[in-house]
């Protein structure tokens, strides 16, 4: 693998980083459970091949840009993953991108923020510590807006949008091609 290491962030009980074939177990593990792909996407899906893990992890490497990126998430002291936050341009929905005529340019992406934790670490809130390195990380590279999109039945990450200082901002279908609510932050 070529792509970009990202850098590393500490919080007082985790670290987050660059993810590595070396955690395929836990990325297999993560999203073979219907409780944490259940509102990630629109369909209904899990991975449980190694095959699919291993692609997973080329594509969260391949996601490392200047500032953004999706970095693994791994406790301080048992150096046990938990998941992972991400900090990335968030795809907008095709009604917005595919002009008739072709010709006009995409509108630059929005950054999303947003966190996929491991069932047997939540409630610990783990989610919104992550988050708020991700901030922290983002205020350093100057971005200056931020959004994250939930399912509407999602409350813990409704939840941890609110806790990190984001404004809900009602329903959107701007982005995957679907509705959701929206959060948003000035940096
Ligand atoms: C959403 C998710 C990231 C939360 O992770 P976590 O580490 O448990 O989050 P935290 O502990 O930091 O905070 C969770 C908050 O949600 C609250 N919460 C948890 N379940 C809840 C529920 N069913 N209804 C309302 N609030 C809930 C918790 O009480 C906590 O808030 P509080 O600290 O103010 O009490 C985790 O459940 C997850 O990864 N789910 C699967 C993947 C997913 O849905 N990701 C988000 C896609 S938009």
């Amino acid at each position: 693998m070529t792509t970009q290491e990202l850098p590393t962030l500490l919080t007082s009980r985790l670290r987050l980083r660059t993810v590595a074939e070396d955690d395929v177990a836990h990325v297999r593990d993560l999203y073979s459970r219907p409780e944490v792909t259940e509102f990630i996407g629109t369909a209904d899906w899990v991975e449980t091949t190694r095959e699919q893990a291993l692609s997973r992890i080329a594509r969260y490497r391949a996601a490392a840009g200047t500032a953004t990126g999706i970095w693994l998430i791994e406790t301080l002291e048992e150096h046990q993953p938990a998941g992972f936050a991400l900090l990335k341009p968030i795809p907008w929905s095709r009604h917005l991108t595919a002009p008739d005529d072709g010709t006009a340019p995409e509108p630059p992406q929005d950054l999303e923020i947003g966190w996929h934790l491991h069932p047997d670490t939540w409630g610990q809130g783990y989610a919104t510590e992550s988050a708020r390195a991700l901030l922290a990380h983002a205020r350093r590279h100057r971005l200056d807006h931020l959004v994250a999109v939930t399912h509407r039945e999602n409350l813990a990450s409704q939840r941890v949008a609110t806790r990190i200082g984001m404004t809900h901002r009602g329903t959107t279908d701007r982005y995957y091609d679907t509705t959701c609510e929206l959060f948003t932050i000035e940096l």
